[in-house]
């Protein structure tokens, strides 16, 4: 999300004459746009903010944008005085007032403590004061269709940073994307907190869920691939499941985050769904879709998480089998009820189950790589390589895909012979290109 955000930062500030550059050095406005989900992304915007700082003038302005902005507000300026601006994430359609007002104080030379603020959730949404076209595009593109959550899991910042869910109107997303696909985007990957339970207006009027919306979506011309992230277990609706069965360009990939496997720290968690739960919410895609790649978040060492808890989510993960997986040490965030249980775990349990916990998922992408081998696969061949002559590209499961190939292919749907695997990636041969 945070990458779709910065993007259309760009395109709120083409209009006023900024372009994008390569390094801090020559700016004349450096965008910090941060993630504030665990502490380790936290700590990284004061050290970021430090290597930045050396090359202020008194033309450059600095700006904290997304949730550690909204989370800390005041709190960085009096940490990094030299930061003008603070934003959060549902504000930054009004940068280009807060730029104007940042160097008005700038000109008056009255100095640190006079930055801007602007950390509201305002009643007008952002979507309706954006660009309508991207900077910068590519063959794969991000759109947020939905923002916000309403779940309040005991360990998660995001419904007091990104706020009360929100779904975008549907044909407002539809423009947007058919827009990215004239360009020549080929790829689509629809982005929400909580993307799942998108529950936007038709156009007729009525109230779409993701998979009606996706149907609409894959009327549009060019439009190959259609992807979602991140669901909750709870969301998943039939229509939905259905989708990834009955809509061609919906990939065969679903990002279902569980957390725990444990039916005891899932309560905790405030999860509101239990282990039995989401097997079965396997069980039921795999009758629709029997390829689909599974990816999935964990936390170890919630508070209370005993060693027969971590077990059973060791057990979960080998009963599911995933494609690939994030994995993460708990990390306490000040202001969620997580925080204030008595029963923290020590660091240095969460870290050796964390690492035996990877060791089973590296184990299991792997293998998972490793079946692909000697497959004929469609790769949408998205980025170009390093090496001249050298492009990659994923596969429906979304697995990365090294290839040799003629220019004229890079944007294409190719066939590719994989020959090799890697726990992060395949490499394979072109043998054609796809229809
Ligand atoms: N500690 C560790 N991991 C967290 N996540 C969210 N909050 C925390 C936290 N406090 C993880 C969850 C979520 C992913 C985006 O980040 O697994 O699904
Ligand atoms: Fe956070 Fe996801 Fe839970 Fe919402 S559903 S509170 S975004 S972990």
């Amino acid at each position: 999300m945070n990458v779709y955000d910065s993007g259309r930062m760009a395109d709120i500030l083409k209009p006023l004459g900024y372009t994008l550059i390569e390094s801090p050095e020559d700016a004349n406005l450096v965008i910090l746009n941060t993630c504030h989900i665990r502490e380790k992304a936290d700590e990284k915007v004061y050290s970021d903010l430090g290597r930045i700082r050396p090359h202020k003038d008194e033309k450059m302005i600095i700006a904290v944008a997304g949730c550690v902005g909204q989370a800390e507000g005041a709190e960085i300026m009096r940490r990094a005085p030299y930061v003008d601006i603070v934003l959060g994430p549902q504000t930054y359609h009004r940068l280009p007032e807060m730029i104007a007002r940042a160097q008005r104080s700038q000109d008056k030379k009255q100095g640190p403590g006079r930055g801007v603020i602007d950390v509201e959730f305002p009643v007008e949404s952002k979507f309706d004061h954006l660009p309508q076209d991207h900077t910068t595009v590519g063959i794969s593109a991000f759109v947020a269709i939905q923002e916000g959550c309403d779940q309040f899991c005991t360990f998660c910042v995001v419904p007091y940073t990104r706020g009360a869910e929100y779904s975008r109107p549907a044909q407002a997303i539809y423009e947007e994307c058919a827009r990215l696909c004239a360009r020549g985007v080929k790829e689509i990957t629809l982005l929400g907190q909580n993307v799942n339970a998108y529950h936007g207006l038709s156009p007729e009027g009525k109230e779409w869920g993701l998979g009606a919306l996706m149907a609409h979506l894959a009327t549009i011309e060019g439009l190959m691939r259609i992807r979602y992230m991140t669901s909750h277990p709870r969301d998943m609706d039939e229509e939905l499941m259905a989708a990834h069965r009955d809509i061609p360009q919906v990939m065969p990939f679903l990002h279902l985050p569980v957390q725990s496997g444990s039916d005891r720290i899932l309560e905790a968690m405030n999860r509101k769904h239990t282990r039995k739960y989401y097997l079965d919410i396997i069980e039921k895609m795999r009758g629709y879709r029997p390829d689909i790649g599974l990816s999935s978040d964990f936390i170890v060492g919630f508070p209370g998480e005993t060693e027969q808890d971590f077990q059973d989510t060791l057990n979960l993960v080998k009963e599911v089998g995933f494609s690939q997986a994030y994995s993460f040490k708990y990390s306490p965030r000040i202001g969620t009820p997580g925080a204030l249980m008595d029963n923290q775990i020590p660091e240095e349990i969460k870290a050796e189950r964390l690492s035996r916990l990877q060791e089973l998922l590296f184990a299991q992408q792997q293998a998972f790589n490793d079946s692909s081998i000697g497959k004929t696969m469609i790769v949408l061949l998205d980025r170009k390589g390093r090496k001249e002559g050298q492009y990659l590209g994923k596969t429906p499961y979304a697995q990365s895909v090294y290839v040799e190939a003629p220019a004229r292919l890079y944007g294409h749907c190719v066939e590719v012979n994989i020959e090799k695997a890697s726990s992060s990636s395949l490499t394979g041969t072109v043998v054609t290109q796809s229809n």
